[in-house]
């Protein structure tokens, strides 16, 4: 689809949006048009008891007089709340009721107040209508013409068509990101698996990241008994993918590292999981998926800072040759660990490679994303992500970021009485804590392998696969991450 940004001209094919503020006042376009039409638009306005309200919307089919096909009218709400995810909104509403359309044409009409320029109001529409436009569909061959989507060229007229590109060019690589993220994270685990990943992230070279693959010889020889442990009933080779994108102007300036959990498929290994649902676990590689998407966004957009994302990639399976409840592993860190239950891999994954993080890249700030726990699920279902971190303000900023996105996070306790589940009578420590607050044990698991590097685990298990759809993805992968660290280090990172 291709979205352009022009002045407000008038329309004669196609479908025309007007974004109508609170209260009805068409702007200076729509109102001509109402009146070129013998009051087609505040006709029907009236009969529906439109007034604007915010992402309401009101369809007027072939207007008398036009060879217009539909003319619709979209609520903004009150124009001074039209930030960006309010105009993210506006236009993934736009975009369904235009998906099925060749041709459409947004117009905003309306004042602006002062500080909402109408050209960034118009890019982040643009970014709503891009987002939502996603679709995984590759592996359908008997889809419905009527179905398909159909919208080739989206045009936003807006006053300011040159601030709106300028904006929307920043906009546009966050959603190659997200897309990247939605990709790998919707396949099939038969299509991804740990190689077949570690393969796709090489296409980044294109962006100018580099990219470096350590297979299970170069694992072991770094001494990473807990992750290769995890892969040991898979016929697949584990594998670590190192992404760098040096984009600050000293390359020397310690970087922020993004770790993420990529088992492409869990089955739990001998700790199996019941069948019911167990196909959901194709997406518990869902945080290396958002590390991948990250760095596409990070390097189209040319952020000014030094990212190095790492996907620890595994698969879980059980088998003659997997790992039993009771082994014992040892994790790079030299700590040893009783694997009591192997369907709590991901930590054992992350152990490693949060350990090889800090030891290769002294990282200024460390934050993780991992499916970690379906406790985190059942406290906070699929509106927020839990957020653990060991410094006040990197966890400050990361809800901020979240916030301004409307990727939320909330904030869990850590503590010595948690800590303190996960002793082992025969090793360092055990890989389970009790039937309590697993999400905390999971997190204080983790923290064991932290140094004195800030850092922050974000569990995302709840928010990366949404069944019903969210606002700005079609039922299944969301993305949820990729805005959030996106809007994290530009606001917390950059030259
Ligand atoms: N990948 C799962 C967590 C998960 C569950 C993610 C449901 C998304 C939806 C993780 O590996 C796991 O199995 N965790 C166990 C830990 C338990 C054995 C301590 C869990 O949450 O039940
Ligand atoms: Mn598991
Ligand atoms: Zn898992």
């Amino acid at each position: 689809m291709k979205i352009s940004f022009a002045k407000i001209s008038v329309l004669s094919k196609g479908t025309v949006i007007y974004g109508v503020p609170n209260g009805g006042k068409l702007g200076p376009a729509a109102s001509k048009f109402d009146k070129r039409t013998r009051g087609s638009l505040s006709r029907a306005m009236k009969s529906a008891s439109f007034k604007g309200e915010k992402e309401k919307s009101l369809v007027v089919l072939a207007p008398v007089g036009t060879r217009l096909d539909k003319v619709v009218l979209i609520g903004l709400g009150d124009v001074r709340d039209l930030r960006e995810t309010a105009a993210e909104r506006i236009g993934a509403i736009a975009y369904k009721i235009i998906a099925r359309e060749p041709l459409a044409t947004i117009v905003l009409d309306v004042p602006f107040s002062v500080g909402i320029s109408a050209g960034v109001v118009a890019s982040h529409i643009a970014g709503g209508v891009q987002l939502r436009s996603y679709r995984f569909n590759k592996y359908r061959t008997k889809e419905d013409k009527s179905e398909k989507p159909k919208l080739r060229s989206l045009v936003i007229q807006c006053d300011e068509p040159a601030t709106a590109k300028a904006s929307f060019a920043s906009i546009r690589p966050v959603a190659e990101g997200i897309f990247f993220t939605r990709d790998l994270t919707s396949e099939p685990a038969n299509i991804i698996y740990p190689a077949s990943f570690s393969a796709r992230t090489k296409d980044l070279e294109k962006d100018g990241v580099k990219v470096e693959i350590l297979g299970e010889t170069a694992m072991r020889k770094l001494g990473m008994g807990a992750l290769l442990g995890v892969g040991d009933g898979s016929v697949r080779e584990s594998q670590l993918v190192v992404m760098r994108w040096d984009g600050a102007k000293n390359k020397k300036t310690p970087p922020i590292v993004v770790v993420g959990k990529g088992v492409c498929f869990d089955t739990g290994g001998i700790s199996l999981k019941p069948p019911g649902g167990m196909w959901d676990m194709k997406w518990d590689m869902g945080g290396a998926g958002v590390v991948a998407g990250l760095m596409r966004a990070l390097a189209k957009r040319k952020a000014k800072a030094n990212v190095v994302g790492l996907c620890g990639l595994v698969e879980n399976m059980p088998d003659g040759a997997a790992q039993r409840p009771g082994d014992v592993v040892t994790s790079m860190s030299g700590q040893t660990i009783e694997v009591q239950n192997t369907d709590a891999e991901g930590r054992l994954v992350l152990a490693d490679v949060l350990w090889y993080a800090q030891e290769r890249f002294k990282p200024h700030t460390m934050i993780d994303l991992a499916t970690l726990t379906g406790a985190v699920i059942a406290a906070l279902s699929n509106h927020y992500a839990g957020l653990f971190a060991n410094d006040d303000d990197l966890a400050t900023q990361l809800t901020a970021a979240g916030q301004h996105v409307e990727e939320r996070l909330w904030r869990f306790p850590m503590g010595e009485e948690y800590d303190k589940e996960l002793r082992s009578l025969i090793a360092d420590m055990k890989n389970i804590g009790g039937p309590k607050a697993g999400s905390i044990t999971a997190a204080q698991f983790l923290q064991r392998f932290v140094k004195n590097t800030r850092w922050a685990h974000l569990d995302i298990a709840g928010v990366v696969w949404n069944e019903k759809g969210t606002i700005l993805s079609e039922p299944g992968s969301t993305g949820f991450g990729v805005r959030l660290l996106n809007r994290f280090i530009l606001d917390n990172c950059e030259d």
